[in-house]
């Protein structure tokens, strides 16, 4: 553990036009809460910053998909977002918006300092613009093929599937998202950073500076754009959207969201300093401040070139230390997707596992993103969950605090001579905050994650060699040595715990009655004595609890409907069959029948017997629906029935009609009611 400092530790400021998921916690913001956790707890000064990104084109665009403004989306969704953060607990100091005032003021002082200081080129020059819509194109409102990888849907500020950082007039083939649009090219002035000038800064501060320190994928991604040569970046868009360009002549235009956001991080920390009455200042200006900035990989580009580089072009400033990026998180084998609702959505989760919010951070940590993309399965968060949590860390805690508490009504007795294995047993205890900590400064949050479950496994081991059940009737002072060396453990574990299951560790703490004991990283490496003897510890409680296969096949079962809906909505809608003429239309007789039995055919899978009463009379009717319908759930419904078709036998029974149904975009049956579960025009009725 290194000597303390201050730390200003900043999280991605999520876009305002959706909810956040499982990729998102992955990728930045458990890592960063583990990292800001363990700082606060080892003595560190540290400012954990984030907050609402609520400009550029994303917004706009999902207001108009939704039919209401801007402001609508993003006040829905930042309190989603802001919510789903704390639920999870992700230990924000502040967790401001870039709609905020503060930030409006910091934004444009940025700006209009980096101009005074003649930073910029104003440079007139044709950009893309759609004419139909009658706007300028760039960022999110335009698509075409990336000229790096070939991909067809780059943005016109970023291809996603290579990571380039691209400029609009860049993409091959560009058409308008707005409007689908071909687009003209039109004149229009911006003002640019000078990429090309910070090169050699760049250089010397990244890729000789950060050569060792910083995780490879990141140098990697910095030295090739390096190489590739750095071109001068607009920063300033037409926009109706975002904040205005703060100088004269710049009338219609916004800042780019790329430049506001990231002084979002700076706003954020001062809206905090001024709630806790500090100096934000020395958090961003001064040399021995330690900036790292948490990001997906998607976020590099902005994070160790533009924005460093508006950093340097200010002059006072301080450059981030390190911006250990993670990779992507996979869902099920696929990209996780916002549009393609491939996601495992936050809210939705907790709504599922309302007490599991350690269970997902804990998943997401031992399988972080960390040097590749990495898959979520269910499966791997059940067996996490069942063999390590629950098999492994619960399993421990439970032994020790029920036999505590059945041998000596919950009092730590005092232990008697040490054996060779419990001194062992201590040493080793000992020397784990230092290993988690050296994991943790290297920003590797998946090995930190093991070495804690080795804490337990070490206590499980030490209990199932020493056996104290079994001792207690032959040798009840031996005993009372073994309850104490894993009490020692327990209360090690509850504060080695809390940067990764800040849930798990307060209960924990509640049960060994820890809070009236200062217990820090450093004691454990340290003292001889966490809990001891005389101290009275509380019953215990289940900290983890199994996750059943039904659980898990629920959540398969919603991520299936998902894909289906997804193939429905891609599919070409079934062709229109040959002309009916009126008359072969009015042979047929429809009525409304009411369902009045129904049972299985017997040996069947998938048909259902019914009785239907059809006005006429009560007539069998043979259904193939048994896989989408209990048959107790249909007595009473009314149905559309198709009473004049020929009668048919099947499996030997006669059918008379046919009951009329569609599917829904999940694949499930539904009969005709075209307002009801989402049918949707084309649905073919048979
Ligand atoms: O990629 C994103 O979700 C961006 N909203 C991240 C912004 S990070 C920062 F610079 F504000
Ligand atoms: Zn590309």
């Amino acid at each position: 553990m290194s000597t303390p400092k201050r730390y200003t530790i900043t999280s991605a400021l999520p876009y305002t036009n959706g909810p956040i998921h499982i990729g998102h916690l992955a990728g930045v913001y458990v890592p960063a809460d583990i990292y800001s956790r363990y700082l606060r707890i080892t003595g560190n000064d540290v400012a954990f910053i984030c907050g609402s990104d609520e400009h550029g084109a994303a917004i706009p665009m999902r207001a108009k998909k939704e039919g209401v403004s801007p402001q609508v989306i993003i006040d829905k969704y930042h309190s989603i977002i802001k919510r789903s953060f704390k639920d999870f607990g992700i230990s924000f100091d502040n967790y401001s918006r870039t709609s905020a005032p503060i930030h409006h003021e910091t934004a444009s002082e940025f700006f209009k300092k980096l101009y005074e200081d003649g930073k910029f080129i104003e440079e007139t020059s044709e950009q893309l613009y759609d004419p139909e819509a009658d706007q300028f194109l760039a960022d999110r409102f335009v698509i075409g093929t990336c000229p790096k990888c070939g991909n067809e849907e780059a943005y016109g500020d970023q291809c996603e599937n290579c990571g380039s950082s691209l400029n609009a007039t860049d993409l091959i083939s560009p058409k308008s998202t707005i409007s689908g649009a071909k687009p003209t090219l039109k004149q229009t002035k911006h003002w640019f950073l000078p990429l090309d000038q910070y090169e050699d800064f760049l250089k010397e501060w990244v890729l000789v500076g950060h050569k060792k320190d910083w995780k490879t994928n990141v140098y990697g991604q910095i030295k090739s754009w390096i190489d590739d040569g750095l071109r001068p970046r607009a920063v300033t868009r037409d926009l109706d959207w975002g904040i205005p360009v703060p100088v004269d002549g710049a009338e219609g235009k916004v800042l780019y969201v790329w430049f506001d956001a990231p002084i979002g991080y700076i706003s954020s920390t001062k809206e905090w300093a001024v709630r806790e009455g500090k100096d934000w200042e020395p958090y961003w200006k001064d040399k021995d401040t330690k900036l790292v900035h948490f990001i997906g990989k998607d976020n590099i580009v902005f994070h160790c070139i533009i924005f460093p580089s508006m950093l340097k072009a200010e002059g006072n400033y301080i450059l981030p230390e390190n911006v250990p990026a993670n990779e992507f998180l996979n869902l099920e084998g696929n990209k996780l997707s916002t549009s393609k609702n491939w996601a495992v959505w936050l809210h939705e989760y907790l709504e599922d596992f309302p007490d599991k919010q350690d269970v997902l951070r804990y998943v997401l940590t031992a399988n972080a993103p960390e040097t590749k993309d990495n898959d979520f399965t269910w499966k791997d968060f059940q067996d996490r969950n069942n063999n390590e949590l629950v098999g492994n860390f619960g399993n421990f805690i439970n032994r020790i605090i029920v036999l505590t508490n059945k041998y000596y009504d919950g009092i730590i007795s005092a232990p008697n001579e040490f054996t060779e294995t419990d001194k062992q047993t201590l040493t080793e205890l000992r020397a784990y905050p230092n290993v988690i900590s050296s994991s943790i400064e290297r920003y590797r949050f998946r090995e930190a994650s093991q070495e804690l479950l080795n804490v337990s496994r070490l206590g499980n081991k030490y209990l199932a060699d020493e056996e104290p059940w079994k001792l207690m009737k032959t040798d009840p002072e031996r005993v009372k040595t073994i309850m104490y060396v894993g009490l020692q453990i327990a209360a090690a574990l509850a504060t080695l715990s809390e940067p990764f299951l800040p849930f798990t560790a307060q209960k924990l703490k509640n049960m060994l009655s820890l809070d009236t004991i200062a217990t820090t990283w450093n004691e454990i490496a340290t003292k001889e004595v966490l809990l001891p003897a005389g101290h009275t510890i509380k019953k215990a409680t289940l900290l983890f609890s199994k996750i059943e296969d039904t659980d898990i096949q629920r959540q398969l079962d919603k991520l299936a409907a998902t894909k289906k809906a997804n193939e429905i909505e891609n599919k070409t809608v079934t062709p229109q069959k040959d002309t009916a003429t009126f008359e072969d239309f009015t042979k047929l007789d429809m009525r409304i029948g009411t369902i009045v039995e129904a049972e299985k055919m017997p040996k069947t899978k998938k048909l259902l017997v019914l009785k239907v009463d059809t006005g006429i009379n009560t007539r069998t009717i043979v259904s193939g629906i048994a896989e989408h319908f209990k048959p107790e759930d249909l007595i009473g419904k009314k149905v559309t029935v198709l009473v004049n078709l020929a009668p048919r036998k099947l499996r030997g029974v006669e059918s008379e009609g046919m009951i009329l149904m569609t599917e829904n975009p999940a694949g499930k049956i539904v009969f005709l009611n075209p307002d009801e579960d989402g049918v949707h025009p084309g649905a073919v009725i048979s």
